[in-house]
């Protein structure tokens, strides 16, 4: 297939390249803007479009994709919630996704969160570099006998389980279906309400949908323990930002990391270092000291980007050989 592929940054096109090198003939077509009604000329005449998490393959483009003859949306990650499924449906527009390459990534970003956020090495970092050995600031738990609630026990929730189990931690899950790996692995299935009520960390791992959409809303914080340490590795729109910046001037939240956030369309990904951040929510944010933000990092392994390469690849092929793919995502389910 001919492929335009959307977002590109220099890693993308290196594990792409390769990947097409190791069994695949695709034509692949490198173009640095999102997809977006904007940009989505570009991709007229092609056979297949590759996209992230922050191209915008909604009902305009999607019509747009189609007159130009485009059959194919290739996600190169595992959420597809920036993609109208209805509209693809109606199209005959095929959407495949990567549903795994490596939950582990993620999971462990997911510790880095929580271990940065305890043990305050992000501020350790600056203190040392700026001659101040002063620990005042810097006190730390012991994560051992520590209550871990995950919302989400499928690919990367079950890997968050086993890392927090090691650290002999108490683990409480939810999630629409209880995983059997996570209750070998010692977790207890609780209500939303219980997870929220008992634990000292809360780390969110389900996909983002009408029913998660600030699933941590003013209410949720409200629930939690005072002080509680809220991580959110996942989409930033299952966190009502507002009501966490409230949560944290009152001590409610008593740590915040994310990787995601809501609006991290208009800045992640990009060096906009030179140009003034004109988001005062997420500037907002910023002034914490108990707030670690990464820009949607926790996937970007090098295992992971080799993963996502081939299988994006795979999938394509498979759509051309035999006209649909296992990770075929529908508005069905
Ligand atoms: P998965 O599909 O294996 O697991 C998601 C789990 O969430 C499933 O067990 C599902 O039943 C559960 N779930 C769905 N709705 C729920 C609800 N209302 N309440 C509680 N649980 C619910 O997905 P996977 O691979 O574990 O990924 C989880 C999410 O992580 C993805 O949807 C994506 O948004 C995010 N992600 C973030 C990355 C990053 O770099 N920050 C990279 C990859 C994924």
């Amino acid at each position: 297939m001919n492929v335009a592929v959307f977002s590109t940054k220099p890693y993308d096109e290196q594990f792409l390249v390769q990947a097409n090198q190791d069994g695949h003939s695709h034509e692949l077509v490198f173009f640095e803007p999102r997809l977006n009604a904007a940009t989505v000329t570009l991709a007229k005449g092609f056979d297949a479009v590759c996209v992230f998490v922050n191209d915008q393959v909604d009902a305009a483009v999607l019509e747009q994709l189609a007159e130009g003859g485009t059959r194919a949306v290739a996600l190169r990650c595992a959420g597809f919630n920036n993609v109208d499924l209805k509209t693809a449906q109606r199209l005959g527009i095929d959407v495949v996704r990567v549903p795994a390459y490596s939950p582990y990534a993620v999971a462990e970003h997911t510790v880095a969160l929580m271990l940065t956020l305890n043990r305050q090495i992000h501020r350790a970092y600056h203190r040392i570099r700026d001659g101040n050995f002063a620990l005042d600031g810097l006190l730390g738990f012991d994560l051992r006998g520590r209550t871990v609630g995950i919302v989400g026990t499928g690919q990367i929730g079950v890997e968050v389980v086993r890392i927090m189990r090691g650290f002999g931690c108490r683990v409480l899950c939810h999630d629409l279906h209880a995983n059997p790996e996570a209750q070998q692995l010692g977790a207890e299935y609780v209500t939303l309400d219980t997870l929220f009520s008992q634990a000292d960390i809360v780390s969110l791992h389900c996909p983002l949908t009408p029913d998660t959409h600030h699933l941590i809303d003013a209410a949720a914080v409200a629930k939690m323990k005072t002080g509680v340490m809220l991580i959110n590795t996942s989409r930033g729109a299952i966190v009502d930002t507002a009501a966490i910046i409230e949560g944290l001037k009152s001590g409610q939240i008593g740590y915040l990391g994310l990787d995601v956030y809501e609006e991290e369309g208009d800045l992640f990904f990009e060096d906009l270092s030179n140009i003034v951040l004109k988001d005062d929510v997420f500037a907002r944010l910023l002034t914490f000291p108990n707030v670690v933000i990464t820009g949607h990092q926790a996937f970007f392994t090098r295992n992971a980007l080799e993963s996502i390469a081939r299988t994006t690849l795979d999938n394509l092929t498979e759509l051309e050989s035999r006209g649909t793919c296992v990770n075929r995502v529908s508005a069905s389910g």
